[in-house]
């Protein structure tokens, strides 16, 4: 097994498991930092392109970040989101995963699970491609935003799902908006890490949209934590450009040939 794949595992029931997403080089290059996992999500549909939902969001433009993700990320794990409608059937699914970690040198890719993919899970899997599954909220197949399992038969329901996908071959879990007893159970269950993403500390590691969290997206949840207001300081930085150009103060003599 990879090197990464199997540093990444080891971290369950020792230490928690940091992960972030990233759309970019530059950024990557700072995430690698603190990181095991970086993660190029399908939420750049909706943080860089402005898009309702993910589900337009063509592979090719997967493939062109997730290219400027691993020129920065250098010992994290880099995962890349496969769109919608990339993963349809299991040949389609095998050839566009093949693709994206051809193009792109990440070393795994997500898939958003559903009571009918599993066998698409077991396909990639079964061709040695390293998968992370993801269950509760998931954009692609779910119209409506909810926290799930609110009750016995909802936890008992995802626990289940967690298991089968356990099962067919995945190395870690995203759990999104689960309660915090379903996050719970599934993570005691499970011999695979999950990651939570406003499903409690009861994870094995936690994940947000950095864009999110450093306070630039817009978009602030109750599960998001913002740890900076980049929105502020960029503001403040470009008020002051606007005022040095226009009083004629930048740019000075040192800035000039
Ligand atoms: O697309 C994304 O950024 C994700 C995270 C929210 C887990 O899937």
């Amino acid at each position: 097994m990879q090197v990464k794949i199997k540093n990444f595992l080891s971290k369950k029931n020792n230490k928690k498991i940091v992960c972030l997403t990233s759309y970019s080089k530059s950024l990557s290059k700072i995430l690698d930092r603190y990181c095991d996992l970086i993660l190029v999500g399908d939420s750049l549909a909706n943080v860089l392109y402005g898009m309702k939902t993910t589900h337009n969001l063509k592979l090719e433009t997967m493939i062109n970040h997730a290219k400027s993700v691993t020129l920065g990320a250098k010992k994290s794990l880099v995962v890349v989101d496969m769109p919608k409608d990339s993963y349809k059937n299991p040949k389609q699914a095998l050839k566009n995963a093949k693709l994206v970690l051809k193009e792109t040198g990440c070393d795994a890719i997500k898939i958003e699970n559903n009571p009918y993919n599993l066998n698409i899970v077991k396909t990639l899997t079964n061709s040695k491609i390293n998968v992370m599954g993801h269950i509760g909220y998931t954009p692609q197949f779910k119209k409506k935003f909810q926290v799930e399992g609110k009750n016995k038969t909802e936890e008992n329901k995802l626990l289940s799902q967690a298991k089968k996908i356990e099962e067919a071959g995945v190395f870690s879990i995203v759990l999104e908006c689960i309660s915090k007893t379903a996050a719970k159970k599934i993570t005691k269950s499970l011999n695979i890490p999950t990651i939570g993403i406003g499903s409690s500390n009861h994870c094995d590691g936690q994940i947000l949209v950095t864009d999110d969290m450093l306070g630039l997206s817009g978009f602030y949840p109750k599960f998001v934590k913002k740890y900076a207001n980049l929105e502020k300081i960029i503001d403040q930085a470009v008020k002051k450009f606007n005022k040095d150009v226009k009083s004629s103060r930048f740019p000075k003599k040192k800035n000039s040939f």
